[in-house]
């Protein structure tokens, strides 16, 4: 029975062993990582002062998600979520995020070849799904949970706190994994799940991750401001990518 007990633990390390050095080889392509440039995040300030929802969402979603307020929508056990849209200039869109997920796409070899050297399929056509803002006050935070649409992306417009001293809180400062504050994103399945901790400060105004859409996230509260933290997410779909033509198939 011990002796069982042992080779379990022997094997259950070994494969975390082996998980953690897939996640070292591969996670740092799995998200972009980038910072907006002043222009783009002068745009998001100025649409965040225009709160506009998407005339579709009450057709499609039903009356439950009528008017600015996206909660109903969301995740997030945050008092205030407003939906956005990328006006009629699309600045988000044609400037970052068309570029951002065709970079993600096309990182796949075969995407790039199906498309830009055989052409048997149309390249891809990227849109704006949804855009909101979350203003997040302490105490408040965002359960793990991942999003519609093929890529998704959060921009840190304000943090007004500083992951440093939020992990000298008295909740954090005594455990092996300080996350006040921190977005994390959380990867694998059952005992292999690992958690990639994103730790925030003022510094990260400005900063966008960009991931798949399919990726697990949350958002740990933080304390001690009554200032809020504030940031834009979004969802791009993609369209237009019929299947491959059936003299693609190799058979
Ligand atoms: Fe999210």
């Amino acid at each position: 029975m011990v002796k069982q007990l042992l080779q379990d633990t022997v094997e259950e390390q070994s494969k975390h062993a082996l998980y953690q050095e897939l996640i070292n080889k591969y996670v740092q392509n799995l998200w972009l990582d980038m910072r907006l440039t002043k222009e783009v995040m002068d745009y998001l300030w100025d649409i965040i002062s225009r709160p506009n929802p998407p005339e579709k969402m009450e057709e499609v979603a039903g009356p439950k998600f009528r008017g600015t307020k996206a909660n109903y929508y969301l995740a997030g056990n945050i008092s205030k979520s407003i939906w956005l849209q990328d006006d009629k200039s699309n600045l988000i869109f044609e400037k970052v995020l068309q570029d951002f997920a065709e970079i993600m796409y096309y990182k796949n070899w075969e995407n790039y070849y199906n498309i830009h050297i055989a052409k048997i399929v149309p390249a891809p056509v990227f849109q704006v799904q949804e855009l909101w803002v979350n203003y997040q006050k302490q105490h408040e935070f965002n359960p793990p949970h991942n999003h519609n649409g093929f890529y998704s992306f959060v921009v840190f417009m304000k943090i007004p706190t500083h992951w440093k001293e939020q992990h000298e809180l008295p909740i954090s400062a005594n455990s092996n994994s300080p996350a006040a504050s921190n977005f994390q994103f959380l990867l694998g399945q059952g005992q292999t799940v690992q958690a990639i901790a994103i730790p925030l400060s003022p510094e990260d105004e400005g900063r966008i991750l960009f991931f798949p859409s399919w990726l697990t996230h949350q958002v740990f509260p933080f304390y001690g401001t009554e200032e809020e933290r504030i940031t834009v997410s979004g969802n791009i779909k993609m369209d237009g990518v019929p299947l491959p033509h059936p003299k693609s198939d190799p058979q």
